[in-house]
């Protein structure tokens, strides 16, 4: 095991999936991407400017919840990066997956919407369907 992808959205479900993430990184001695994907909008019934509005207050958290992450593993002895995409969660987590051919995706097993009536979130659900390599859901 050499290469970990943890997908975070910044929910409770992800952090804890991270927790998971360091650990097994830690035991394998391996290198860890922590993923986060700031999702698109598509609502069409939204003017540009508050699509727009949205849109940045999305990222600008984003940023700030991996600036958080870094800054509490800087002591940590572990070889870790942060990586934020824009578009489909799901489709990013995958194709991150794919192009760093990493060993392991972990992710939570709900996010930051869904509620807790299906078994998994829309984004895990999907990555464990599509998913090439072997998948991690933390619940
Ligand atoms: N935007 C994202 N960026 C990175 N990882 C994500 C993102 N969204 C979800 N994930 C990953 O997928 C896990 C499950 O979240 P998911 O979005 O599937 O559930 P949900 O928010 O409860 O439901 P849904 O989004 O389907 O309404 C999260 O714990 C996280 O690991
Ligand atoms: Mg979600």
């Amino acid at each position: 095991m050499q290469k970990i992808l943890v997908a975070h959205d910044g929910s409770k479900s992800s952090d804890k999936a991270l927790k998971k993430a360091i650990e097994l990184t830690t035991n394998f001695n391996a290198s860890l991407t922590i993923l986060a994907v700031v999702p698109e909008l598509y609502l069409t019934e939204l003017a540009d400017v508050d699509r727009n509005r949205i849109s940045d207050s999305l990222t600008r958290e984003t940023n700030d919840s991996m600036e958080k992450i870094r800054k509490s593993l800087s002591g940590k002895s572990i070889d870790v990066k942060t990586v934020i995409r824009q578009g489909d969660p799901a489709e990013k987590i995958l194709e991150t997956a794919q192009k760093m051919k990493v060993d392991l995706i972990i992710t939570g097993s709900h996010g930051r919407h869904g509620t807790k009536k299906f078994l998994l979130g829309s984004v895990s659900s999907k990555v464990v369907d599509y998913s090439k390599c072997p998948v991690l859901v933390v619940k």
